[in-house]
């Protein structure tokens, strides 16, 4: 079926360039872009429209880093570094997920959220529970969420009889859990919580699977000083970024959550191996992590995508990540002596939607060929009346100060899944 959608459209289709048409025309056909268009081709003139009047058509967000199971604690426990933080808060949380039915009743409203707030595609971290992953992945699917979701590997340095596996049971869950995976569009992705979490064994293991199966891998990397100084203790032979690649989880396409502290070798076998950065601006000002060097990362022709990282991020609105990461990259400016640029609004929704869209093997931007993956904000209510403004700066400021009410209409794998804000479940999953 061919449609059309009909609004101001703004992607962005390479770092720092925004591409935007005025009372223009997406002609879709079958959910996929079949073009874009200043006047409607007199052969499309008969097709269904969805006319967004002067709304802003622009791409939906990827979520590249996120812990599903510390929902209910956002907002929450940010006095403390990582370390501590994960000791005393975060897991006695995630071990809440042994309940089916709270998870269903969690990950519900998690997966609600995230679409109406304009997220279809995300790299999710469940807990270490099958069921509760299970569930997790469902209910992404149900309000038409696509992406990653990894059950969580820890079998050391966790909360022994609260939230703990051993080595034997992290590798036989993950096998049962990987057998139940049954969606096309929210997949399994292997997830060692990280070095501290998971012993050589379990390590070695999990990248025999990543190898055997063609998984990818998802984990965090040089997030804070305290942890740095353990993965030391623990590996006194290897740089943090070896732990993961002497167990052949150094792949490429694995994603790493952080590295905020990571020197210039470890960003040099990022690049060498298609590693990709996950940067997570809020979390790592919550947590007292550090401020990420993203513009040196960016220089360097490093892959770099953003995450909220909820719970150590207290935003699960991709729109306010892009705005944290732009703040967060002006604070490095300052720290480096005004010697490094800060990020352009530009740049930072490249990173929060097309660098994140591509890990899912899409094209730049809004490209011809592509499933649609788009938000329709209505900016009515902002303060300056939008004509006397361009498209490029209506989108700017609503990056600033959009929020739920303004997304009307969120399309994902080519579907409208929220109208008019209403959530549009499949109610056969
Ligand atoms: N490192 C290991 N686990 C976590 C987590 O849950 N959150 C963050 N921010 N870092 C981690
Ligand atoms: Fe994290």
């Amino acid at each position: 079926m061919r449609e059309v959608l009909k609004g101001n459209i703004v992607h962005a289709p390479s770092l720092g360039v925004l591409e935007t048409v005025e009372n223009g025309y997406l002609v879709l056909d079958d959910g996929k872009i079949a073009g874009i268009y200043k006047e409607l081709p007199a052969d499309c003139a008969h097709l269904p429209c969805h006319d967004y009047g002067d709304r802003i058509i622009m791409q939906s967000f990827a979520d590249m880093h996120l812990h599903a199971p510390q929902y209910p604690m956002l907002g929450m426990g940010m006095d403390l570094p990582l370390m501590d933080w994960l000791s005393t808060y975060t897991f006695r949380t995630e071990a809440r997920f042994a309940d089916t039915e709270y998870a269903r009743r969690t990950y519900r409203r998690l997966a609600e959220e995230l679409i109406r707030n304009g997220t279809t595609r995300v790299c999710m971290f469940s807990s270490l529970h099958v069921e509760a992953t299970w569930i997790l992945m469902e209910e992404l699917e149900r309000v038409g969420i696509t992406g990653y979701v990894g059950k969580v590997n820890m079998d050391r340095n966790a909360l022994p009889g609260v939230l703990e596996e051993t080595t034997e049971e992290s590798l036989r869950e993950t096998l049962r859990w990987l057998d139940g995976c049954r969606s096309e569009t929210v997949k399994p992705i292997l997830t060692p919580r990280f070095t501290p979490s998971c012993s050589d064994v379990l390590m070695e293991q999990l990248g025999v699977l990543a190898q055997e199966r063609g998984l990818y891998v998802q984990s965090h990397l040089s997030e804070s000083a305290g942890e740095i100084e353990l993965v030391q203790r623990l590996h006194p032979s290897l740089s943090y970024w070896q732990t993961y690649e002497k167990s052949g989880l150094w792949r490429d396409h694995t994603l790493m959550a952080h590295c905020v502290h990571s020197d210039a070798q470890e960003r040099r076998a990022m690049k060498d191996r298609g590693v990709v950065v996950v940067h997570c601006a809020d979390s790592n000002v919550n947590i007292c992590s550090g401020v990420c060097p993203v513009r040196l990362m960016l220089d360097e022709g490093l892959w770099v995508t953003l995450g909220s990282d909820i719970a150590g991020g207290a935003q699960l609105p991709m729109y306010q990540v892009i705005t944290a990461t732009i703040r967060a990259s002006k604070a490095r400016r300052v720290l480096d002596g005004w010697n490094s640029d800060f990020l352009t609004e530009a740049e930072a929704y490249y990173l929060g939607t097309t660098a994140g869209h591509r890990y899912f093997g899409a094209g730049n931007g809004f490209a011809v060929g592509d499933a649609l993956h788009a938000v329709v904000l209505d900016d009515s209510e902002f303060p300056e009346p939008a004509r006397e403004l361009s498209v490029q700066e209506r989108f700017e400021r609503a990056l600033y100060l959009m929020q739920r009410r303004h997304v009307t209409d969120v399309w994902s794998q080519g579907k409208c899944v929220v109208k008019n804000g209403a959530v549009i479940a499949n109610a056969a999953i």
